[in-house]
């Protein structure tokens, strides 16, 4: 059988490219397989298992196991997410997001979400910092529209909140020599200096719980597997710090619909935007990529191609809850039963239907941004 020639795969928490092997990736970041026991312990104490979980979404840890003992004990325990706001947010974005609002709600826990406006001013050519800034509290009515729980959830710019945050950087910074960090995310002699301080912020949120609450308090970040090298450097200095070492529970990419690669802001064409007007969206539905044969007579004979297609990745992460109607399009999909274009204009319905919902709360959300910013 022909095989394409796989293109090679590039992750760091700024470049993801080329065709993604995760298990090679666990390997090389040294992180835990998610356990189908992990995963079970976390329904236990949601009351049902998320369908993130179900699906695979999540594929690694690091001490998720401890954090949940932690828990188990009765023990106060934190999260920490974040965003790099270099753009609107889409579709990709959010599966962390909603994954936060059900650990949030399973664990009672607090949420500190980082608006990293300082790192995309650093690693962006063409964007103003007044730009991120302003990206930072337009992003934050997505992150909200989520649903998150106000009085737990500490949302905060790493501009804007700087006072209260660079102590804690500081510590950080005077932990990490420049090799582990050219080590650790490749600086050359050519990036500003701001790039080589940045991880630090990224960092020091780690901690930021235990610092204001005064007690060290186990910090569970849920984050797609390219921001593991952070956390790598973190949990080196956290003990000397004081600290504990953050757990994390690593993501997938979601796919883009393009043919490869994840969902990605640089190809507006290829995403789908929590602010793109819903019709626009359905268009680019239907014209993702799907894998289907070349014509209708080759469909019917053959069947199509779930796993390589990208309207079926859409269904499986986000659109299609329901196991067994998933197992059922799977199946007419395969069979030749089910054509492309018919899957695609179901999905645009669905896809039309959610922005339609979510643009509305993301509106609302601006009445309460207040209320969920770190105070
Ligand atoms: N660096 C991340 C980005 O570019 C933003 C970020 C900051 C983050 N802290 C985080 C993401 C913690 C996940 C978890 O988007």
């Amino acid at each position: 059988m022909a095989h394409e020639t796989l293109e090679e795969m590039k992750v760091t928490p700024w470049e993801v490219s080329g065709d993604v092997d995760y298990g090679r990736l666990m390997e090389q970041f040294g992180v835990e397989p998610l356990t189908r026991n992990l995963e079970e312990k976390i329904a236990q104490h949601a009351g049902f298992m998320h369908m993130q979980l179900r699906r695979g979404v999540y594929i690694s840890h690091r001490d998720l196991d401890w954090w949940l003992k932690e828990y188990e004990k009765g023990n106060k325990v934190g999260l920490y997410t974040g965003r790099g706001p270099s753009g609107n947010v889409h579709l990709g974005h959010l599966l962390p997001w909603f994954f936060c609002k059900y650990l949030q709600d399973a664990f009672d826990a607090d949420l500190y979400f980082q608006m990293t406006d300082d790192e995309k001013f650093l690693f962006n050519d063409n964007l103003e910092l007044e730009q991120t800034i302003a990206l930072t509290y337009e992003n934050a009515l997505d992150v909200i529209a989520c649903g998150l729980d106000p009085e737990k959830t500490h949302i905060f710019s790493d501009t804007d909140n700087i006072g209260s945050l660079y102590r804690i950087a500081l510590k950080v910074a005077k932990k990490v020599t420049y090799s582990t960090a050219k080590a650790v995310f490749g600086f050359q002699d050519s990036d500003n200096i701001g790039m080589i301080w940045y991880p630090a912020m990224q960092a020091m949120t780690c901690f930021l719980q235990s610092v204001r609450e005064e007690e060290n308090i186990p910090c569970l970040i849920p984050a797609a597997i390219d921001q593991d090298p952070y956390w790598r450097m973190t949990r080196d200095i956290a003990e000397k710090m004081g600290y504990y070492k953050p757990s994390q529970i690593h993501a997938k990419f979601l796919p883009g619909l393009a043919k490869g690669g994840k969902m990605s802001a640089s190809q507006p064409e290829t995403a789908i935007f929590t602010t793109d007007p819903p019709g626009e969206a359905a268009k680019k539905v239907m014209s993702a990529y799907t894998g289907g044969r070349d014509t209708v007579k080759e469909q019917r004979e053959k069947g199509g191609q779930p796993e390589i297609c990208n309207v079926y990745a859409y269904y499986y992460f986000l659109f299609e809850e329901d196991d067994e109607a998933l197992m059922e399009r799977e199946r007419v999909c395969k069979s030749g039963e089910l054509l492309c274009g018919m899957c695609k204009k179901d999905l645009a319905n669905r896809v039309k239907i959610f922005l339609n919902n979510f643009q509305e709360r993301r509106e609302k959300a601006r009445e309460v941004l207040e209320d969920f910013l770190l105070k």
